[in-house]
C-alpha cells in the first residue's frame, strides 16, 4: 500500500500565526525524504489552512506526487487544469464542518459529475472520488469516467474497538471488492492511525491510504523534546 500524507494542519498551525512557519514546503519535502508516496493537500473554497499559494509552490518542488483535494466547483476545476497535480480527489465540501464529514453524493448528481470529471482525465489528471462505502456511491463512481475512489474511512475509524467496528470494517471490504470488480482503483482514508490502520491489509489490493490528522499530530510529540532541547541550549 502507497501512502499519501496529507499536510493540511501543518498550514493550520502557520495560519494561526500568520508568516510562514512552520512551511509547508519544508514539511513536504521531509514526508517525502522519509518515504511517503505522495502528498495531499485539500485546497478548501475558505483558504482556511491550504492557500493557492502552497499549492502553486509545492508543484514544481514535489519528487513523489501531488493529490489535491478540492470540491467540484468551477473554480477548482480551473485551478486543477492549470497547475496539472497528479491526481485530484474530488471530495464534498461545506463550510462549517471542521473536516470533511461525509462522503461525495455522485449517484445522484451522476450526469453533473460526469462532465465535472471528464476535462480533468482529459487533461491527464488522475481522478478520484471521496465516497463512502456504498454500493450506490461505488457503481456511480465507475460510470463516471473517474480511474479512482477513496472510501471515507471515517465511520470504520470511529467504531473502532467498538461493537460496531465489523460492520463498519465489512462495509470497506464489500465496497472496495465491488469497486475493483468495476475496473476502479481503490484508496482509502480519513481518520486513519497508529491503532486502527492495520486493519487496512485485510481489504485486498487497496492501493493507498491518505493520512493526514495523526501524522501531523505524533509529529508534534516526537520532535517536542528536541525542540525544547534546542531553544535551552540556545538561552543557557
Ligand atoms: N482523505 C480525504 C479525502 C480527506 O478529506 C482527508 C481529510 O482532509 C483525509 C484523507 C485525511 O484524513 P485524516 O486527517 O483524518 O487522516
Amino acid at each position: 500500500m502507497l501512502l499519501g500524507v496529507n499536510i493540511d494542519h501543518v498550514a493550520t498551525l502557520r495560519n494561526a500565526r500568520g508568516g510562514d512557519e512552520p512551511s509547508v514546503i519544508q514539511a513536504a519535502l521531509i514526508c517525502e525524504q522519509s518515504g511517503c508516496d505522495g502528498i495531499t493537500i485539500h485546497l478548501r473554497e475558505d483558504r482556511r489552512h491550504i492557500k493557492d499559494s502552497d499549492v502553486y509552490s509545492l508543484i514544481p518542488i514535489l519528487k513523489t506526487k501531488l493529490n489535491l483535494e478540492m470540491a467540484a466547483t468551477e473554480e477548482m476545476q480551473k485551478i486543477a487544469l492549470e497547475i496539472k497535480p497528479h491526481s485530484c480527489c474530488i471530495v464534498p465540501e461545506r463550510r462549517q464542518e471542521v473536516t470533511t464529514e461525509g462522503g461525495l453524493e455522485v449517484a445522484s448528481r451522476l450526469d453533473d459529475m460526469k462532465k465535472f470529471v471528464e476535462p480533468l482525465v482529459d487533461a491527464g489528471i488522475k481522478v478520484s472520488l471521496f465516497i463512502n462505502p456504498d454500493e450506490q456511491q461505488v457503481v456511480a463512481s465507475a460510470k463516471t469516467g473517474a480511474q479512482f475512489i477513496e472510501m471515507h474511512t471515517g465511520a470504520y475509524s470511529n467504531a473502532f474497538g467498538t461493537q460496531s467496528e465489523e460492520v463498519e470494517f465489512k462495509r470497506l471490504k464489500v465496497a472496495a471488492k465491488m469497486a475493483q470488480d468495476l475496473g476502479l482503483t481503490v484508496n482509502a482514508g480519513h481518520g486513519l492511525n497508529y491503532e486502527n490502520v492495520h486493519r487496512m491489509h485485510e481489504i485486498p489490493n487497496l492501493y493507498e491510504l491518505n493520512i493526514g490528522h495523526s501524522i501531523i499530530s505524533r509529529a508534534v510529540f516526537s520532535g517536542l523534546s528536541q525542540a525544547v532541547v534546542d531553544m535551552k541550549n540556545l538561552i543557557m
